[in-house]
């Protein structure tokens, strides 16, 4: 009769199955690791969402309608903008490193600088007697956008986009959603 608290012998075939097993684990993790890291990287450290406190050139009681003051993500840590929404060459999420804040009627907006066409910086343009229209001009094939952020001329097809904002603690702040980008 046989022992039955004797250790059970491993087997050459239960050897081979376990070593074939970790050799074939051990090749998919080697193989897919690499994949993984480069879809999702991790972060920069010190990388971090939030709202930036940006100082504005023209204090918001002062901004005049139909006018714009341009800002720039602080830069001391380097900082983006994030855009909240977009079409064309932006989208949600997009960064943003400037953006005009402007006054329309008692609407104030904040729109990023990045042309919806192919994503150049786009300038404010006041009325004059070579430019009838106030607008937001981009240098590079020429599109125009109204104060409201609407496409007034081509190529671009879709509106400047938007940042999402809010009074800072005195009339020359404001809070824009953006992130330390921590590099
Ligand atoms: S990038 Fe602005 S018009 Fe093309």
């Amino acid at each position: 009769m046989a022992d039955a608290a004797a250790p059970r012998r491993v087997t050459r075939r239960t050897f081979l199955g376990w070593w074939l097993a970790s050799l074939m684990t051990a090749t998919v993790v080697t193989a897919v690791a690499p994949i993984l890291v480069f879809l999702w990287p991790a972060p920069p450290k010190g990388q971090k969402k939030g709202p930036l406190l940006v100082s504005l050139d023209t204090p918001l009681d002062q901004l005049q309608d139909g006018t714009a003051t341009k800002i720039l993500a602080p830069t001391s840590p380097n900082s983006a903008f994030i855009m909240a929404d977009g079409g064309g060459d932006n989208s949600p999420g997009d960064l943003a490193f400037g953006a005009f804040v402007v006054k329309t009627g008692s609407t104030v907006e904040v729109f990023a600088q990045n042309c919806s066409h192919l994503g150049c910086s786009i300038s404010f343009v006041p009325a004059s007697d070579t430019h009838p229209e106030t607008s937001f001009d981009c240098p590079c094939h020429g599109s125009r956008f109204h104060m409201d952020g609407s496409v007034l001329h081509g190529p671009a097809a879709y509106p400047l986009s938007h940042l999402t904002w809010k009074q800072g603690d005195s009339p020359n702040q404001i809070q824009v959603d953006g992130i330390v980008l921590g590099f």
